[in-house]
């Protein structure tokens, strides 16, 4: 399994940190789950894990929001979110295919209601919530080169 289970706001921000670690230039992660699971909660991790010393928000209305990162090998982070996204054009707009062949990597929430992909996502991470704090987060890579890497961070 590639499940970890939090029960804090910060526990899945430490989450997201430590999933930074497995990220490669040019990646696309998708990110699944209702309004309030923890989308932006984990991203805020990742970009934390990554160096980014920027303040990350919900990019709900700007769609697209572009982090820098300190030199390293990944160029810079996306944080999208396409809850409010019309048009595959709006999404073509956006440059995250150029910037992704660039080195950045892209967290994408609601990335399945992408009305085009971007291609395949390296990554899908899926976050459950119930009534209380607690939220299940899962991650699968596409390729099971990274199944080992993905079951590290599970038990960490
Ligand atoms: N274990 C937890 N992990 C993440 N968030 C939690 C947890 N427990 C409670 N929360 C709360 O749940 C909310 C998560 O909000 P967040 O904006 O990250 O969700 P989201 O999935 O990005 O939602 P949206 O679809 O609206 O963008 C926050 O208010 C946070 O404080
Ligand atoms: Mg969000």
């Amino acid at each position: 399994m590639t499940t970890r289970v939090t029960h804090e706001v910060e526990g899945t921000r430490h989450a997201g940190a430590d999933f930074a670690a497995l990220l490669r230039p040019g990646d696309i992660v998708i990110l699944r789950g209702d309004l309030g699971a923890g989308k932006t909660a984990f991203t805020q991790g990742v970009a934390r894990g990554l160096g980014c010393t920027q303040r990350v928000t919900s990019p709900t209305f700007t769609i697209c929001q572009v982090y820098e990162l300190p030199d390293g090998a990944i160029d810079a982070l996306l944080h999208i979110d396409l809850y409010r996204i019309g048009h595959a054009a709006e999404l073509s707009d956006l440059g995250v295919d150029e910037a992704v062949d660039r080195g950045a990597v892209a967290m994408v929430e609601w990335g399945d209601l992408a009305p085009t992909g971007f291609g395949e996502p390296s990554w899908t991470v899926t976050l459950r919530g119930g009534d209380d704090d607690d939220r299940e987060i899962t991650i699968e890579p596409r390729d099971s080169a990274r199944l080992a890497a993905a079951q590290t961070w599970a038990s960490a």
